[in-house]
């Protein structure tokens, strides 16, 4: 199969290709513009984006918005007419502030999941930036979708299904990712298509379907637009390139990384995630490690209670502690062998696809 381009409103990209954004800076400004510039829709994580200001301690807001807008900057100067997108976690204390500053620098697209962004369109009026939720079930997209309207009169302009062998938090209740429990992507992706149809016809608008979680080769690709989908988010893969953010470490990690070393975990924002399971969670599963600072990062963590500080585990892992940090995987993680650049995994996946019928 020739992949087929993917509409985002009155944007095209060339394929139906989104990296997905992975925080804490694992997808940031290189990554992004790298995908971008071979014809994919490249994000950039918002989520603590700041921790390498100077004043990331002290100043963390401010340091967040700043480096915010100067990531999508430098990614535009990179990439100057590829799509550039950021990922913004309706979890985060300071949602509407870090959106606010994406609408200011331009960004093209949002897509925010972690909780259902029900009023990110009132945070983008009046601006062309398009606007994307994740979702795990097709109840979801009819609930943000129906509200939209209702409140908005807004549609999104796509909507990414998120699946159960996807990295980082999980849409799901922990029973729900017991292997005799999982729903398999296929059948989710089919439920919020028949939802989002509906929308479709009622509006006379397409609402592009996007699928994610555990999607690795370009034959699978092909797979999910034959189903019906509009294109498919990557995460993993993208990790183990040259441009990726992350230290070396961090992504020899991956390299070395077998299937059993990766587990469902339980993260302090509320939500089971995917992670490698290494000694900082195994010592996590022991015993609390208290925060030392609190950044006020998650609406719902209380650090009097959480078992350790997300934000310090996922900063650590990305600077290259990654015995001492949480280091987020997708499902298939442990079957990447080597590190790649962008274009050599993009080539790579157009190539799968067209062997696909
Ligand atoms: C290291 C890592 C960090 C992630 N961080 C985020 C995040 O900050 N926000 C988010 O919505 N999704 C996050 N994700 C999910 C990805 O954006 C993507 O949808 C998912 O990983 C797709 O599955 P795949 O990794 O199997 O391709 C993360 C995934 C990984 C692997």
């Amino acid at each position: 199969m020739k992949l087929p381009s993917l509409k985002i409103g009155d944007l095209v990209s060339k394929l139906p290709i989104i990296q997905g954004g992975m925080g804490v800076g694992v997808s940031g400004y290189k990554l992004a513009s790298a995908v971008a510039n071979e014809g994919g829709v490249g994000v950039i994580a918002g989520v603590q984006i700041g921790f390498r200001e100077p004043d990331f301690e002290t100043n963390t807001l401010n340091a967040n918005v700043r480096a915010m807008k100067s990531e999508i900057k430098k990614a535009r100067e990179l990439s100057p007419k590829g799509i550039i997108g950021v990922n913004m976690m309706v979890a985060i204390t300071h949602y509407d502030e870090m959106v606010e500053a994406c609408v200011e620098a331009n960004v093209d697209l949002i897509i925010s999941g972690a909780g259902l962004p029900m009023h990110l369109p009132k945070l983008v009026e009046g601006s062309n930036v398009k606007i994307a939720p994740i979702v795990s079930s097709g109840k979801a997209a009819t609930l943000i979708i129906k509200n939209w309207i209702k409140k908005y009169s807004k549609i999104p302009d796509l909507v990414v299904v998120e699946g159960t062998e996807a990295g980082g938090h999980l849409g799901f209740k922990r029973e729900d990712l017991e292997e005799n429990k999982k729903r398999s992507l296929e059948e989710i992706v089919t439920e919020v298509i028949e939802a989002v149809a509906v929308f479709e016809e009622e509006q006379g608008k397409k609402i592009p379907v996007i699928a994610a979680g555990g999607i690795y080769t370009g034959q699978d690709i092909a797979r999910f637009i034959k189903l019906g989908a509009a294109g498919v988010q990557m995460g993993t893969r993208f990790v183990a390139t040259d441009e990726c953010d992350a230290d070396m470490k961090y992504k020899m990690k991956y390299i070395n990384s077998k299937k059993e070393d990766i587990a469902i975990i339980q993260s302090p924002v509320g939500m089971p995630g995917r992670a490698i399971r290494n000694k900082f969670i195994k010592s996590v599963e022991e015993e609390r490690i208290p925060p030392k600072k609190c950044y006020n990062c998650i609406k719902k963590c209380n650090p009097k209670e959480t078992t350790y500080c997300i934000s310090n585990a996922l900063i650590e892992a990305v600077k290259g502690n990654v015995d001492n940090g949480l280091v987020f995987v997708g499902s298939n993680a442990y079957r990447i062998e080597k590190i790649i650049s962008v274009k050599e995994l993009i080539k790579e996946l157009i190539e799968e696809a067209e062997k696909y019928e």
